[in-house]
């Protein structure tokens, strides 16, 4: 993050800051270095809605994704899905809505609203939607890492692991806490001696080589559709129940063993976080 930053990096770390939760946190997304899988006319249209304070200031964007819930407490059901106890599925009609029973308010209802909205977007004349683009895409780019989170796709009862109370080594957490930060701070502090932007390297040379015969698919949307996400949500709560939940209970004590076998997990959602964000905001700026 030391080296000069010119505006296209400056949009990779933008964006790559966009995802998840916490401050300090690693975010899920890697959105940044997709920039380059970005279409012209999606990189000019992106270009043209982020805020322009950004551009004097990563730190505020920084601010802008973890004060949404603060500050918007109404897109705090936006951010997840609950899905009945031990299930293991997904299905839009019966799970997206929030404590109220109100449908469609969910993390898969606010991607595609947030994706209808920016369709209005008209590069001739930009100040005709009656929507506030700028947050469109924030959100847009927020939500997309998110339902790729697993357990932003849990059971009803814990919360999507939030109230289940694990150790990460040696330190007190929640299951919902190791899956949004500790595996990827873990991953870091092991692997990647640099930080954040080495490990977004390897994901990316990872996306380019290793997965790149996969990645067209990740791309695909059925339908004639502009986004999927009850395809992404339905590989979520698949991943947290083969994965994530598996072999934990309250107080289980995870290390070596489980980061080990969900590091790989965590990296090709991240992976397709991006991937998928990036086609997303193609087909909508087409
Ligand atoms: C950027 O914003 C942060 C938090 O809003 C502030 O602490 C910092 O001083 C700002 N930096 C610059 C260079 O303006
Ligand atoms: C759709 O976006 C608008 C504007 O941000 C917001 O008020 C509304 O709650 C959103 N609904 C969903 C389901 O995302
Ligand atoms: C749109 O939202 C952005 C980000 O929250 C904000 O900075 C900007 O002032 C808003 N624009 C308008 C016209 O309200
Ligand atoms: C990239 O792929 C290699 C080979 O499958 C794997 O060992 C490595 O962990 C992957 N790196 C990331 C960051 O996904
Ligand atoms: C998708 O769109 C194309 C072109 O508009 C159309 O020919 C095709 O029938 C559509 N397919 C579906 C499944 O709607
Ligand atoms: C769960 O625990 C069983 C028994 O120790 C083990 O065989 C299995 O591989 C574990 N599965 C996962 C996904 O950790």
């Amino acid at each position: 993050m030391q080296q000069s930053i010119t505006i296209l990096s400056l949009l990779q770390l933008l964006l790559l800051l966009f995802s998840s939760l916490p401050a300090q946190s690693h975010a899920w997304g890697i959105h940044g270095h997709l920039i380059a899988r970005l279409s012209d006319s999606a990189a000019t249209a992106v270009r043209a809605l982020l805020p322009s304070y950004a551009g004097g200031n990563l730190s505020s964007l920084c601010s802008w994704a973890d004060d949404v819930k603060f500050r918007y407490p109404w897109s705090a059901p936006l951010h997840y899905i609950d899905t009945p106890d031990r299930l293991c599925n997904y299905n839009y009609d019966r799970d997206c809505k929030d404590e109220d029973g109100v449908k469609g308010r969910c993390v898969a209802g606010a991607i595609t609203n947030y994706t209808s909205q920016l369709l209005t977007y008209d590069a001739t004349s930009p100040s005709t939607t009656k929507y506030n683009l700028t947050q469109a895409l924030l959100f847009l780019a927020h939500f997309m890492g998110d339902i790729h989170q697993p357990l932003h796709v849990g059971f009803t009862s814990d919360k999507g692991g939030n109230t289940i109370d694990v150790h990460w080594y040696s330190k007190k957490t929640v299951l919902h806490h190791v899956w949004d930060n500790s595996i990827i701070e873990t991953a870091e502090d092991d692997y990647y001696g640099e930080g954040v932007a080495e490990f977004v390297d390897a994901l990316t040379q990872n996306i380019t080589g290793e997965w790149s015969q996969r990645v067209t698919g990740w791309e695909e949307c059925s339908k004639n559709q502009t986004a999927c996400p009850d395809t992404y949500a339905s590989e979520s709560i698949t991943a947290a129940c083969d994965w994530a939940y598996k072999n934990v209970t309250e107080d289980s004590v995870l290390e070596d063993s489980y980061f080990a076998s969900r590091l790989p997990v965590v990296n090709l959602r991240l992976a397709q976080g991006g991937v998928r964000l990036a086609a997303t905001l193609n087909r909508i700026f087409s």
